[in-house]
């Protein structure tokens, strides 16, 4: 009955958590500084930016996420919990999807009227986005956790394609790496193709990048090895058949 007496005399509406926002909903997302953290239309050369800086916040977001994810799927993978690294590495996989996603909202600026922005990036570059560099430098640990784990059980990965219903957990784990190169490929492909569509392909960057370079980086994967496999399985299986 106390509690009942409790729960009655408890005001909802009054915060309970550390700080000084109004409500508890503002005070543990901390809504006060992140709505503070995009310029005001004081500081606005063009409206837009509003939009460039919500999408490029909201994409490093999910970065820190996605990183933050792959780091414990690596961990895990290193304990030995397989299935559990694998269903860790849906969340990149799913924050990386967002990112390709969101993208579409840069085809919203005007070609001309994006260059008033670009002349307040001062020599900022997507090279040093710390939500991309976080999460491409996890994936090699994840990689060199995977392939120990598979050396574990005396397997080439031809043979682990092969034998994959001997080796289930090991098998999802090895997809879920090749599921996230090609997210990371598409989420290059996306921006390489509204970069070209906001700024042009044969143009520089803000920090003298060839626009050109993006559309090779297209080609880069951080697991050849898991690409090459496919091919060595294609041609096994065509000299069996012969
Ligand atoms: C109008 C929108 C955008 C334009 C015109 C643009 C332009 C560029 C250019 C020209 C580069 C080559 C480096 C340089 O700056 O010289 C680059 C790289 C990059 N940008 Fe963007 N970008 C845009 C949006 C975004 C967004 C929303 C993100 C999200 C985080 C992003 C992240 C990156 C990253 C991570 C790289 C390095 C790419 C890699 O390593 O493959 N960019 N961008």
């Amino acid at each position: 009955m106390l509690t009942s007496m409790h729960a009655k005399d408890e005001d909802f509406d009054a915060p309970i958590l550390a700080g000084d926002a109004p409500s508890d909903y503002e005070r543990y997302l901390r809504t006060e500084e992140l709505l503070a953290l995009q310029k005001g239309p004081e500081e606005w050369v063009h409206r837009d930016e509003l939009l460039f800086q919500v999408v490029h916040q909201s994409s490093e977001l999910w970065l820190k996420l996605a990183a933050s994810d792959v780091e414990e799927a690596a961990r895990l993978t290193e304990t030995g919990e397989l299935a559990e690294a694998a269903r860790q590495l849906r969340r990149p996989l799913r924050c990386l999807r967002f990112g390709v996603d969101q993208l579409d909202m840069l085809e919203e600026l005007s070609p001309w009227e994006y260059q008033e922005i670009r002349k307040v990036l001062g020599h900022g570059s997507g090279f040093d986005s710390p939500g991309w560099r976080a999460l491409r430098a996890e994936l090699p640990r994840l990689g060199q956790a995977f392939h120990a784990r598979r050396r574990d059980v005396g397997l080439t990965l031809a043979e682990l394609y092969v034998q994959r219903r001997g080796h289930d957990a090991l098998y999802r784990l090895a997809e879920s790496l090749v599921e996230l190169d090609e997210w990371c490929q598409n989420w290059r492909v996306r921006h390489f193709r509204v970069v070209a569509r906001v700024i042009g392909d044969s143009v520089v960057g803000t920090q003298g990048t060839p626009v050109e370079v993006l559309g090779r980086l297209v080609q880069t994967v951080v697991f050849p090895e898991l690409w090459e496999v496919r091919n060595e399985l294609t041609a096994r299986s065509q000299a069996e058949q012969g």
